[in-house]
């Protein structure tokens, strides 16, 4: 049932291009515009809200984290992201203007199940999107996007991550199409940079070798740190919450502009650091900050670990080591960033011994809180 794979956890990597094609067939019609018609919250409705809250755990906050980005971006209307476990407590302000969306894999968390309770109690519209037919989170929230990834047995979610991101892009270019923004052509464009992005995930996949090799010579390190701006940072997160849950190593995720504020005095002689650079294009400012910040912290001693755009040659002369990923637009790319870091925790994991599918103490749906 692994499918000749050594663990489900590399079956359901190797599965993403599918995963991510399954999660936009039938959403995108032949025009270019959305059709989801399962999000049935009218869109008289959609058209007034005036917040989004995201409420989710774990790898799925993280696909909030950059959803958030997406939101603002196509659709101008603010949008908060929040652990589910935090939510209810600081009693949050919601109404019947407020899009909550619970993102989950399994549809059974306890802490996202208690959030959109809670967030329905104050008369807000909650939208579920979630990998698993029939679970709770979607049976108690106003409407469902399902993410179209197969079952996930590996405790670690890989694909569910990948097609949570799918969902939240095609939700905010939903919003902004029943809105009508401003960035109507931007919208159209995007939605068919979509239709060639599980492509992109699948040239990602078949140049991973150097990445396994890179991974089993770290196995006997205790620290990795991550770098990364924009949506680059939750990707940042991301890797270094695979890492810590896969490999039992210390991992931070930090925005590279933090930086200075603090993270820096960690650097120290051959601590690997992973930097995801944004592309050069489009929001270069951005990128050429991150350039200085590889500069810095190699000039006080880390070895590098680059993943930057194919064409990208200002991070060269900077990378101890590189990991090439196609040219995606900038919001797009967690798509293709995640990818070499699932490996990269995956690999180290089976080099340290470590047993990949379930790791110690996790469980693959917390049904308590
Ligand atoms: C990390 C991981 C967890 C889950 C989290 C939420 O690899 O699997 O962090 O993402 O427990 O689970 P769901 O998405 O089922 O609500």
């Amino acid at each position: 049932e692994k499918g000749g794979y050594d663990y489900f956890m590399l079956k359901e990597i190797a599965e993403q291009p599918k995963a991510v094609a399954d999660t936009l067939l039938g959403r995108i019609d032949g025009t270019g515009s959305l059709t989801l018609d399962e999000v049935r919250i009218a869109a008289g409705v959609l058209r007034e809200v005036d917040k989004v809250v995201i409420v989710a755990c774990g790898t799925a906050f993280h696909a909030g984290l950059i959803a958030k980005y997406a939101i603002e971006h196509w659709t101008r209307i603010p949008c908060e992201v929040e652990l589910a476990s935090e939510f209810r407590y600081r009693d949050p302000i919601l109404d019947q203007q407020t899009l909550v969306i619970a993102i989950s894999q399994s549809g059974e968390t306890m802490d996202t199940l208690m959030a959109l309770r809670h967030a329905r109690e104050q008369g807000a519209h909650v939208l579920a999107i979630c990998n698993t037919n029939g679970s709770t989170i979607p049976r108690e929230s106003d409407a469902v996007l399902y993410t179209h990834a197969g079952p996930e047995v590996a405790v670690a979610s890989t694909k569910a991550f990948l097609t949570q991101l799918v969902a939240c892009y095609l939700v905010a270019l939903y919003l902004g199409q029943v809105r009508g923004t401003q960035w109507a052509d931007e919208i159209r464009a995007v939605v068919r940079d979509l239709a060639s992005i599980a492509g992109a995930v699948e040239r990602v996949l078949e140049t991973m070798e150097p990445v396994r090799e890179l991974a089993r010579s770290l196995a006997d390190k205790n620290t990795v740190l991550f770098l990364g701006r924009h949506v680059g940072y939750p990707v940042a997160l991301e890797g270094a919450l695979k890492l810590k849950e896969l490999a039992y190593m210390h991992a931070e995720g930090f925005a590279a502009g933090e930086l200075k504020h603090g993270p820096i005095a960690l650097i120290e002689d051959d601590l690997p650091v992973v930097v995801v650079v944004p592309s050069p294009r489009g929001r270069s400012v951005l990128h050429d900050k991150i350039v200085s910040n590889i500069q810095e912290i190699r000039a006080r001693g880390a070895r590098t670990i680059v993943i930057a755009e194919e064409g990208d040659e200002a991070v060269v002369p900077y990378a101890d080591h590189l990991i090439r990923i196609p040219v995606t637009p900038t919001l797009l790319q967690p798509l293709v960033a995640t990818v070499p870091l699932q490996v990269f925790a995956c690999e180290l994991a089976t080099a340290r011994g470590n047993e990949v599918d379930q790791p110690r103490n996790l469980a693959k749906s917390v049904t308590v809180e």
